[in-house]
């Protein structure tokens, strides 16, 4: 945690801290200027290798593998030698617990959710060059080799340290094996490496009442030897390579390694006591394996290995090739520091990254995603769900892209989008197109006649493409899907303006040229499109009748040769329907339930009370005679509840759980000797029982029979 100097609130020094953050966009403007300017002949996409610990929800595909693969896609538009690489994370802490929560293999666990992650992506259409594991022959040979080398070029401190230990199971406690309490916010589910209630990084030592995620034992402390890299060693290094070379990266890449390189760099232990892993090849480290982290990135290298046995060191090596890290935010430290600290250490011509466009967090439904409380949208449950909209789901996690800060997705949104942007607004102008072209000229492509609408509409597509290629080089996906939406727009205005429909009637030469336009102007949106929404671009092409595209295409038109034959017209996108909506919506709250219940924790007893002060407690049971809701309080009811003595007004904050109606005539249980208390200006004499659920919803308490109104309870 970085603390504010206390000078920094300050409302003079704000302001001087705002006009050096301005001077600072601007300097990174110019210097991204000047990188763009740099050539580089190929590009090599890597995108963060998923923990194969469960499926890949909406999460991992908003901050990773969509805008990389929009980025691959336009990269292979314009005919540039790219390569993606992708993978499974299949070591580490995270796979090993779930393997044990489950009774199963750590090697079942990554086998079967491999199977779903792989599958599910290309289900999407990410187009991955290679998506291959960490558990592979070629990875482990790979990782083995890079630690050899830096071993035997003295590259790591090896040192004994105290590390936490579980007596009862005979192992180390790594990362997330130690539990206890976060001594920031409380938590008590706190990690041995982090806390996820309030994302603070965490050490082992730092937790109150570390305990054992294996046995629940308390955790002790017990001697054992690993090897550090000196990430100290590389601080200046590092310092001169970011903080002075790029500062063209987005603002938050670029402040999260600042503040890790301002508060000074320490050693890093790149060995663990675990039997998960890629062993470390060094005589004398039995039961040891490479940190998962020092693994999991060295497997960008073994993936590209697998796929271009001959030629991989040309992608990693090259002064030419731009290598650029897709990641979400809390994997920055490790591409931005850790890893090329690796690099460096191994020497041998490696690149480092030239960009690391991370992105921020996406949130569901205004709460934090997370695969243990399932509080996700999982894409092989969207795939099931919502077949052959694999589109619908890219573009609306674009559209919503955490590029700048947290976002969150909501199914009201997703329906939105889906309905009054693809299907009105783009599907909307393609269909016009084909089916005039259908309804007036047979199929048939008219020939073209440029006048002044549709040169201005050619200037507005080329100004447009201008724009978007901008955003596209500088990792602005939002933005750029956003002005692709403009050309589509500019379509359905032109059509408005011109309209062929009614010049039918009287100009047929007139309508076809403007049909002509129209036409072109589909094939320039399946070009503008196939970066973002693959699936549409595919089968509008097809009903062009066209397939060959590329980026420098956009902005033409003459595409689709006068006197061609078209396909005929289908729908590219239909409406959502609100069941469906109300389906995932539902769903969500069984969730919250479920977690609710499994989080209960009931409130510790109360202090004991002697039976005289219990026995002057009146407790009691009445009917309910009649009950309305107390006018301008949306909390309270009004109830006139039969004590068997007199009618006894009560008010109760119970109007969220129950309709007046339905309480009438039923049996409640009350306090009857409390003072009586003004409520909105009703006097209410006594409190009605009730339980309260998690949820903090309440139930009202009745006998389990009927009784007489005025009985006791005791
Ligand atoms: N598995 C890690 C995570 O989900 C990411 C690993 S990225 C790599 O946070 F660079 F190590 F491959
Ligand atoms: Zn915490």
């Amino acid at each position: 945690m970085v603390k504010l100097q206390p000078s920094c609130r300050n409302p003079l020094q704000f302001s001087v801290f705002i006009r050096i953050f301005v001077t600072n966009l601007s300097l990174s403007e110019k210097s991204h200027r000047k990188h763009m300017e740099k050539k580089f002949k190929r590009t090599l996409v890597t995108t963060a290798l998923p923990y194969a610990n469960g499926p890949v929800h909406i999460g991992h595909l908003a901050g990773v593998y969509v805008p990389a693969d929009i980025y691959v896609r336009y990269l292979r538009l314009k005919g540039e030698d790219v390569v993606m690489v992708g993978g499974s994370d299949e070591h580490g802490v995270p796979i090993t617990i779930k393997a044990r929560q489950e009774g199963v293999t750590p090697q079942d666990i990554v086998d079967r959710y491999h199977a779903i992650i792989r599958d599910s992506m290309k289900e999407l259409g990410v187009s991955f060059d290679v998506y291959s594991r960490t558990t592979s022959d070629i990875h482990r040979a790979t990782a083995s080799e890079f630690f050899r080398r830096l071993y035997d070029k003295s590259e790591f401190i090896q040192k004994t340290s105290m590390q936490p230990y579980d007596e009862q199971a005979g192992e180390f406690l790594a990362d997330r094996y130690v539990v206890g309490t976060c001594p920031h916010c409380g938590s008590d589910r706190a990690y041995g490496d982090q806390c996820e209630a309030c994302g603070t990084s965490l050490n082992a030592t730092d937790l109150i009442n570390p305990h054992s995620a294996l046995t629940s034992s308390p955790v002790v402390m017990k001697e054992t030897t690993h090897w550090f890299l000196p990430l100290d060693k590389w601080e200046p290094k590092l310092r001169e390579w970011i903080l002075d070379g790029h500062k063209e990266w987005k603002t938050n890449v670029y402040g999260q390694c600042k503040s890790w390189l301002d508060m000074g760099l320490q050693p890093r232990a790149v060995s663990r006591d675990l039997s998960w892993g890629v062993p470390v090849p060094v005589e004398g480290a039995e039961g040891k394996v490479l940190y998962v982290w020092f693994d999991a990135p060295i497997g960008y290298i073994s993936n590209t290995k697998e796929i271009l046995p001959d030629s991989w060191e040309k992608y990693w090596k090259d002064p030419e090739t731009r290598v650029i890290n897709f990641i979400g935010k809390d994997n920055i430290v490790f591409h931005c520091i850790v890893f090329p600290a690796m690099l460096m250490a191994y020497g041998d011509g490696f690149q480092l990254p030239d960009n690391v466009p991370a992105n921020e967090f996406l949130n569901l439904e205004g709460d934090k995603i997370s695969t243990s409380r399932n509080w996700a949208v999982w894409l092989h449950e969207y795939l099931k769900d919502f077949p052959g909209k694999q589109d619908v789901l890219r573009y609306v996690l674009t559209a919503n892209a955490p590029e700048t800060k947290d976002n969150d997705f909501t199914w009201a949104d997703f329906q939105q989008r889906n309905n009054s942007e693809l299907v009105a607004i783009l599907g909307n102008f393609v269909n016009r197109a084909l089916v005039l072209t259908h309804k007036y000229f047979g199929g048939v492509v008219p020939a073209a006649a440029p006048a002044d609408a549709e040169n201005a509409l050619m200037a507005e597509v080329r100004d447009l493409k201008a724009q978007i290629s901008e955003a596209l080089d500088t990792f602005h996906f939002r933005e750029a899907l956003k002005l692709a939406m403009d050309v589509a727009r500019a379509g359905n205005r032109y059509l408005q303006e011109t309209e062929p429909w009614k010049l039918a009637k009287t100009d047929m030469e007139r309508t076809g040229a403007i049909l002509n336009t129209a036409l072109q102007l589909c094939a320039n949106l399946a070009i503008v499109f196939e970066p973002f929404l693959p699936f549409m671009s595919g089968k509008l092409l097809k009903m062009l009748r066209t397939d060959k595209i590329t980026w420098d295409m956009l902005g033409s038109f003459d595409i689709i040769p006068a006197g061609a034959e078209i396909g005929e017209p289908e729908l590219l996108f239909e409406k959502i329907e609100d069941a469906q909506i109300q389906a995932q919506l539902d769903r969500l709250a069984r969730i919250k339930k479920e977690n609710e219940l499994r989080n209960f924790r009931p409130k510790p007893q109360a202090e004991a009370v002697d039976f005289d002060t219990f026995a002057k407690c009146d407790f009691r049971v009445g009917t309910v005679l009649e009950c309305e809701k107390v006018p301008k309080a949306d909390k309270l009811l009004r109830f006139l509840i039969d004590d068997g003595m007199e009618k006894r007004t009560i008010v109760s904050g119970i109007a969220k759980y129950y309709k007046p109606e339905e309480l009438v005539g039923k049996q409640v249980c009350f306090i009857a000797n409390l003072p009586p208390r003004k409520l909105k200006g009703i006097e209410s004499c006594g409190m009605l029982l009730s339980a309260e659920n998690a949820d903090g919803s309440l139930v009202l308490i009745s006998p389990s029979a009927p009784v007489i109104p005025g009985v006791k309870i005791g």
